[in-house]
């Protein structure tokens, strides 16, 4: 997808995300918000191969939350390891062109070739972990992590 397409789509994305959060009856808890953002991202990135929340759920780690995608994800995922670990040891966006290249990766589906993880922090309290994968080598950017770090603010 290139570069105009993609701001569209996060910009589709975003609006029903914004509307959602301000609707009468439509009250979620971080679950159910974790849910919908989740199915409307897949909905604009059919071609993500996983978009998904890994919850913290002890001090040291994660566990798999709501997600679409193909595959079976990876269960549980302690802090500090792979991707979603380091984001959220770091609590930073780390964007991964080529997985092969990062040190501890956690290979859930072999047809991953790059990678995002958005850290959701609510409170200065990490929360979870937004993981997305594509089949593209370098298929994320600066555009991704803005879109994505200001999506998860609604969970
Ligand atoms: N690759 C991730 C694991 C999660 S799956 O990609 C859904 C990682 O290294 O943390």
């Amino acid at each position: 997808m290139n570069s105009v397409n993609k701001t569209e789509q996060y910009k589709k994305a975003l609006s029903i995300i914004e509307h959602l959060s301000g609707a009468d009856g439509y009250q979620l808890d971080g679950v159910g918000k974790m849910a919908t953002v989740a199915a409307i991202l897949k909905m604009h990135f059919p071609e993500w191969i996983f978009v998904g929340f890994y919850r913290v759920t002890g001090e040291d780690t994660l566990v798999i939350g709501p997600y679409q995608g193909a595959i079976l994800a990876c269960g549980t995922i302690r802090i500090g390891r792979g991707v979603c670990g380091q984001c959220a040891l770091q609590r930073k966006t780390l964007i991964v062109p080529d997985v092969s290249q990062f040190p501890g990766y956690i290979a859930c589906d072999d047809a991953t070739v790059s990678e995002i993880a958005v850290p959701v922090i609510k409170a200065d309290r990490l929360v979870a972990v937004l993981d997305v994968d594509s089949g593209l080598r370098g298929a994320f950017d600066s555009a991704d992590q803005h879109f994505l770090e200001k999506i998860v603010h609604f969970v």
